[in-house]
Formats: C-alpha cells, structure tokens, sequence
C-alpha cells in the first residue's frame, strides 16, 4: 500500500531575536506575566522587509539538502500560511520562483494553525493517488508586520513570532512508514474569535480606510478565554478520534506534536490525554506562537534531538482560528 512519507524537514527563524524584556519598552507588560501565562521567553522577528516566501526558500533549502534531492525533484509547493506576503497571488508561487521550478502547481492553504496539518492532508491524498510523487509542504509565517506592538495589543503581541518550516513528502510503497491517518475540523461561528477584519473585500466602497486604520482594526484581534477553552476541549477530542481511527491508545504514542498556542494549552491537553510530558514535543519557550510554522519546526527539532526513531507513532494536533481543528498520525 503506497503511502506517505516525510523525506526531509527544514526551518529558518530570522535572526532578530525579541526577548519578552525588550517587549516591556514597546507596551506595558512584563516577562513575569507573559511566562506565567504562555510559557514564551523570546521569539524571534524579521529584521526588516522580509516575505514568508524568503522565509521558506531557507527552510526548503535545507530540507531539500536532508533529503538528497533537488528542487528540481518537486512536483507539487504546498504552503500554509496566515501572514501572505501580498494580498494575491498566493505565497507559494513567490515560493516557487525562488526555487526557480516554474510550471509545477503551487498551492496557498489558509486554515492557520491547522495549516499545516490541512496541507499534510491534501498531500497525502496527493501522493496516495498517485497524483504527485514529491511535495514540498510548507509552514510560514511573517506576525510581527501584523501586529499591534502597543499596549492595545498586548495581550496578542507578547504571542507570535515569525518563522518557516518545512516537510519534503515523498511516496513509500512499503505501507508501514508514513501518514496513517489525517482529520479535519472547523466550526465558522467563531470565526471572529480570532481573526483579522480589515482590509477586506467585503468593505465597500474600499478595502480598508484611515478611519479603520485608527481604530486598528488591521490588527490581529482575539477573544483569548474562548480560545484557549476551545482548544483544550477540541485538541484531545481530535487526538482520541485519530487513535481511535488507527486502533491505537495513547500509550502506542511516542511523540505529541501540538500546536504551539501557549504552554498552559499544551500541558492541559497533555494532562487530559494521560500522556506524560517527556513525550509531548514543547519549543514555544523559545519561538512563540509561529501558527503553520509551529508544528513542522517542533518536528525539526525533535528529529535533530534523535527523539523521532524509524517504527515511532507520532501525532500531530492543532487547534487555531476559524475554528479550525485537526490531527494526524504517522508512522515514522
Ligand atoms: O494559535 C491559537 C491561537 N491562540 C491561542 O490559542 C491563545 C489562547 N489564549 C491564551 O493563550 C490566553 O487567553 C492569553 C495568554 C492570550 C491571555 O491569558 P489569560 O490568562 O486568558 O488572560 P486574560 O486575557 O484574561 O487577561 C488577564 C489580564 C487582563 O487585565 P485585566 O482586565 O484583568 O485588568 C489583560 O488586560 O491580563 C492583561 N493582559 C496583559 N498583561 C500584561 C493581557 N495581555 C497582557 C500582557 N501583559 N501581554
């Protein structure tokens, strides 16, 4: 049975670093505070006039050199993304360019935090029915243009961070490595739960105004209580649907790879499933919140560490704006 597979993971985070220190002279907070309540102690944000695409072009270096291949192996750009560098066309054909391998398709999924997962679920029907054999799929995020780095917007400022991370997916034939399930959720009555309202198509007679520039309303905004109730509620549920689905239990799981929202949703979620945290992948201490960039850059480094051994069970799980919700496992 054809499957697929991870051949090779990449990252690049850009090299200002943004230490919550630095954040109490640009709003009023403190690293107390921000540690208490999310865990982060430092994320890391562009230096200066930086798409999501250059971002990737690093990480899909890198993954591509991990892999033995060439860009020119790619059939198919996958890229997640909350934070496109232009309003159209969409970053993974900027992506493209820059990996100089016109003509193959190239795809922007917009299901933020569970981007990454949404995309690992359209390759892997991809590569399933034979349709493309290597995908590049991609999380990238450029927050800290979009943010409301002021008092205001504390309370989401202190959160994300920029970064890219990718997965090169090829097909294995063998049927036992690879992704054994993917699962999918949103719920839009919470759409505005978190969201960006403006500019917008639906604004009339133009997309955006200087009166809604002044109220900020280009600026991300969220109901941060409803949020984190939601996803520790929708997380485990995704995640027992997923073993459930495989005819496994949490004990088969050698690695938990949430999204990487706040630390307190990770160690809630963990509690709930009865996993011990020595097994639940954490690096948002020192990254923030990178939305689609957050599960595939937890993957990176837990196979840097040797904690991903060929045979491991390893599940990832997101919950994030939309609602939007989803899991996959896959056999390493
Ligand atoms: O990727 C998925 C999307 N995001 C998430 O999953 C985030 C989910 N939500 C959360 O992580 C938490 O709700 C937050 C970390 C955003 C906020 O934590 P909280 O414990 O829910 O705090 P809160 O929103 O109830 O705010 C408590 C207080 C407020 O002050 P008052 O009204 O009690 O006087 C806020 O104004 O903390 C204040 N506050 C801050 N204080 C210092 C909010 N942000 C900050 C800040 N520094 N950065």
């Amino acid at each position: 049975m054809k499957r697929c597979v991870f051949l090779g993971l990449g990252h690049y985070v850009p090299e200002r670093l943004v230490t919550n220190q630095e954040l109490t002279t640009l709003m009023d907070t403190t690293d107390e505070w921000i540690v208490e309540r999310t865990g982060i102690r430092q994320r890391y944000w562009v230096p200066g006039e930086m798409g999501g695409s250059e971002l990737a072009e690093h990480a899909a270096r890198e993954a591509l050199t991990r892999a033995g291949l060439e860009p020119g192996d790619l059939d198919c750009i996958i890229l997640a993304t909350l934070s496109p560098e232009h309003t159209f066309p969409g970053t993974a054909c900027f992506l493209q360019a820059r990996l100089g391998i016109p003509g193959i398709p190239a795809l922007d999924v917009r299901n933020q935090c569970s981007g990454f997962i949404y995309g690992l679920s359209v390759a892997d029907a991809w590569i399933r029915s034979g349709q493309y054999r290597r995908i590049l799929l991609v999380g990238a995020e450029v927050h800290s243009t979009g943010l409301d780095i002021s008092t205001r917007g504390r309370d989401v400022a202190c959160l994300f961070g920029d970064a890219a991370a990718v997965a090169v997916l090829g097909a294995s034939e063998s049927g036992e490595r690879g992704v054994l399930s993917t699962h999918l959720h949103a719920d839009g009555r919470f759409a505005k739960a978190l969201w960006i309202e403006a500019p917008g198509s639906r604004f009339h007679p133009l997309r955006i105004s200087h009166q809604m520039l002044d109220e900020g309303r280009h600026f991300p905004k969220m109901n941060g209580r409803q949020v984190f109730t939601a996803a520790v509620q929708r997380m485990p549920e995704v995640i027992h649907e997923c073993l459930r689905t495989n005819g496994l239990s949490i004990q088969d799981v050698a690695l938990l790879v949430p999204h990487q929202a706040n630390q307190r949703i990770t160690e809630m979620v963990a509690r709930q499933l009865g996993i011990p945290m020595e097994r639940v992948a954490s690096n948002i201490e020192r990254y923030g919140n990178t939305t689609a960039a957050s599960i595939p850059l937890c993957l990176y480094e837990a196979e840097r560490e040797g904690r991903l051994r060929p045979g491991d069970l390893v599940v990832l799980a997101s919950f994030g704006a939309g609602f939007t919700w989803a899991s996959a496992a896959v056999r390493w």
